[in-house]
């Protein structure tokens, strides 16, 4: 199955008016994924919840949650770049990519030592300190591009 069929299997679960609310249909949803990919990826739970319309660290808790569902394993630490609109016009997009850069992967993707994944996030709540990027528990706020280097050692990046 690819990621737009699964898009599509989702929109039709939800047209199908068999259940109540929208998010009893979130665990159905995640079934799909479940039996037609290998591991959850962040992608499908961006899929679901756009689907869905439930907010994305709602679809990820649960998906996490369950250890019927095999989620995509990810690094030590996780850095979640906004991309919504205060953090996308402040340049988060900017900060996104100098992340990749300068790990060598692209958002999404855990360094092949495991240390480190970059995800491109959606809105944090931070948007008075756009562009925000949060590592595990910790957050950043009015990130520049020069920052990320300095982020990153405080992580065990060697660099
Ligand atoms: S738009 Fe980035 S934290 Fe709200």
């Amino acid at each position: 199955m690819t990621l737009e069929e699964f898009r599509l299997e989702v929109k039709k679960l939800k047209n199908s008016g068999k259940y109540p609310s929208r998010k009893s249909y979130l665990l159905p949803a995640l079934w799909i994924a479940e039996k037609n990919f290998p591991q959850i990826n962040s992608e499908m739970i961006k899929i679901i919840a756009e689907e869905l319309e439930i907010p994305l660290v709602e679809v990820e808790e649960v998906a996490r949650f369950y250890a019927m569902f095999h989620t995509e394993r990810k690094g030590n630490f996780v850095i979640r770049v906004c991309t919504n609109l205060s953090c996308m016009l402040n340049g988060g997009e900017e900060i996104l990519k100098e992340f990749c850069r300068l790990l060598g992967i692209s958002p999404g993707e855990t360094t092949p030592d495991g240390m480190f994944t970059v995800e491109s996030y959606e809105c944090m709540g931070l948007c008075d300190g756009a562009p925000a990027v949060t590592v595990n528990e910790e957050r950043f706020s009015k990130v520049k591009v020069e920052d990320v280097p300095k982020i990153l050692k405080k992580f065990g990046w060697k660099g």
